[in-house]
C-alpha cells in the first residue's frame, strides 16, 4: 500500500509535525494527528502546500511505498518571476464584477444573468506593474464551495465591501477563507462614490475581526474605490503589485504543468471541458493531462477571450478540450508523461474519489463559516 505517516512525511520536508498538520487541519481533515497514516492523493496535496513535489503520483499497485510518497525538492533552476494569481472575493452585490470590469475595461456584469456571477470568471489583465491573473468569484451565499475553490489557488485575496452597506456573512467567510489557506488581503472599500458611503466604519468594522488597517498602525492596505467611477483603481491595483512583489512568485515554465481545476461542464458538441488555472509549467496541446479521475491528451486550448492557444504558461486561466470525463472543480491538474500513466493514476483515484481531500475541504469549509456566521 502506498502510504506514509505524516510525521514521516513532515520528516522528509525537513519541516514539524506540528506545522505539517495544522496545515492539513486548515485545508480540512479532521480527526487526524502526527501519527495518523496519509494516503498517496493525500501525501501528495499536502507536500505541495509546502512546495514540495510528491514524485510519482502513479501509485500502480506493484509500486512501493517510498517510490509513490518519495519527496524531491522544487528545483529553483528555471525558475522565474510569474504573475500573481488574484481572488475577488466579498458579499453578494458588493461590486466584485464591476471591479474587474473596470480593471478590465470591458463589461462582463452586463451580459450576466441578472448581474448575479454563477461562477468564477478567470482573467489575465496586463496592468502598468505587470501582468496580473484575476478570478471573479460569486458573492451570493449558495456558492461557497466555489469561493473556497477561489481562495485555494491564490496568492492575494481582494476584499470587495461597498462601503454603503458594511461586513456582511459572506465578507466575514470570504476572510476566514484566506486566512485558512494564509492568503494575504487586500481591501477594497468600493462604492465610495455613495452619498451613504462611510469608509471608516467598514475600517472598524474589518479592525475588530483582525485587518487593521495601515494608516492605523496595522498591516492590511484598504483602498478606497469606486467601479462606477473609477477612483481609486490604480491605487489598488498598487496595492495588489506591492504584496504581489513581496511574496516573490516563481514558476518553472519549463517543467510539465500543473495547476488547479477551476470549473467544468460537459459541452454537447465539444464533450468535456475544463477550465483550469496553470499555476505551474506550460500546458500544451498535445500533452497527456491528468484533472482529478478525469484524463485524456489536450485537443485544444482556449484562452479566456475565447481565442485559441497553443500553450499556457504559470498562471494562465486556459479552457482544456480531451479529457475523457468531466473533472471536478477543485481537483488537480498535472500533465503527465503517457496516456498509461495517466489512466492508472485517474483510475486510482476514481477507487479512491470518496476520501480525497478537496471534497472534504469543502464540506468542512462550509461548516466552518456556518460556525463563524
Ligand atoms: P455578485 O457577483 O452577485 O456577488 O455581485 P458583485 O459583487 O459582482 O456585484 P456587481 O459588480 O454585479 O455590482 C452590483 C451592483 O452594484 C450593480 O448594480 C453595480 O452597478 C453596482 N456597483 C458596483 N460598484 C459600484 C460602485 O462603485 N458605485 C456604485 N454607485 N455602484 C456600484
Ligand atoms: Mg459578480
Amino acid at each position: 500500500e502506498e502510504q506514509v505517516t505524516l510525521q514521516q512525511l513532515a520528516a522528509k520536508m525537513s519541516l514539524k509535525a506540528t506545522d505539517v498538520l495544522m496545515k492539513l487541519l486548515s485545508m480540512g481533515m479532521t480527526g487526524v494527528n502526527i501519527n495518523s497514516t496519509l494516503d498517496a492523493d493525500t501525501a501528495k496535496i499536502l507536500a505541495s502546500e509546502f512546495g514540495w513535489t510528491v514524485e510519482d503520483v502513479a501509485v500502480s499497485e506493484e509500486q512501493s511505498l517510498t517510490a509513490a510518497t518519495e519527496v524531491s525538492g522544487e528545483s529553483e533552476e528555471g525558475s522565474e518571476a510569474r504573475p500573481a494569481i488574484v481572488t475577488v472575493m466579498g458579499h453578494v452585490d458588493h461590486g466584485k464584477t464591476s471591479l474587474l470590469d473596470r480593471i478590465r475595461k470591458a463589461s462582463v456584469a452586463d451580459g450576466e444573468a441578472g448581474g448575479i456571477t454563477q461562477h468564477i470568471g478567470a482573467y489575465r489583465v496586463e496592468t502598468p506593474r505587470g501582468t496580473v491573473a484575476f478570478l471573479d468569484t460569486p458573492g451570493h451565499e449558495a456558492f461557497t464551495a466555489m469561493r473556497a475553490r477561489g481562495a485555494s489557488v491564490t496568492d492575494i485575496v481582494i476584499l470587495v465591501v461597498a462601503a454603503d452597506d458594511g461586513v456582511m456573512p459572506q465578507t466575514r467567510e470570504a476572510i476566514s477563507h484566506a486566512q485558512a489557506g494564509k492568503v494575504p488581503i487586500v481591501v477594497a472599500v468600493n462604492k465610495i462614490d455613495k452619498p451613504a458611503a462611510d469608509a471608516e466604519k467598514i475600517m472598524r468594522d474589518l479592525s475588530s475581526l483582525g485587518l487593521q488597517p495601515e494608516e492605523w498602525g496595522g498591516e492590511t492596505q484598504f483602498v478606497h474605490v469606486s467601479a462606477k467611477t473609477g477612483q481609486g483603481i490604480d491605487r489598488l491595483l498598487e496595492s495588489v503589485q506591492l504584496v504581489a512583489e513581496i511574496q516573490e512568485l516563481k514558476a518553472n515554465p519549463k517543467k510539465r504543468a500543473s495547476g488547479t481545476v477551476i470549473e467544468a461542464l460537459l459541452d454537447r458538441g465539444r464533450g468535456p471541458v475544463a477550465r483550469i488555472m496553470v499555476q505551474d509549467g506550460t500546458l500544451r496541446t498535445g500533452d497527456v493531462l491528468l484533472a482529478g479521475s478525469a484524463w485524456g491528451k489536450v485537443r485544444a486550448l482556449t484562452d479566456e477571450m475565447g481565442r485559441s492557444v497553443a500553450e499556457a504558461g504559470p498562471s494562465t486561466p486556459v479552457e482544456v478540450l480531451g479529457l475523457n470525463e468531466v473533472p471536478s472543480a477543485g481537483d488537480p491538474v498535472h500533465s503527465v508523461k503517457d496516456g498509461k500513466t495517466a489512466e492508472e493514476i485517474a483510475e486510482t483515484r476514481r477507487k479512491k474519489a470518496k476520501t480525497l481531500i478537496p471534497q472534504d475541504s469543502r464540506v468542512s469549509l462550509e461548516a466552518l463559516t456556518r460556525n463563524l456566521q
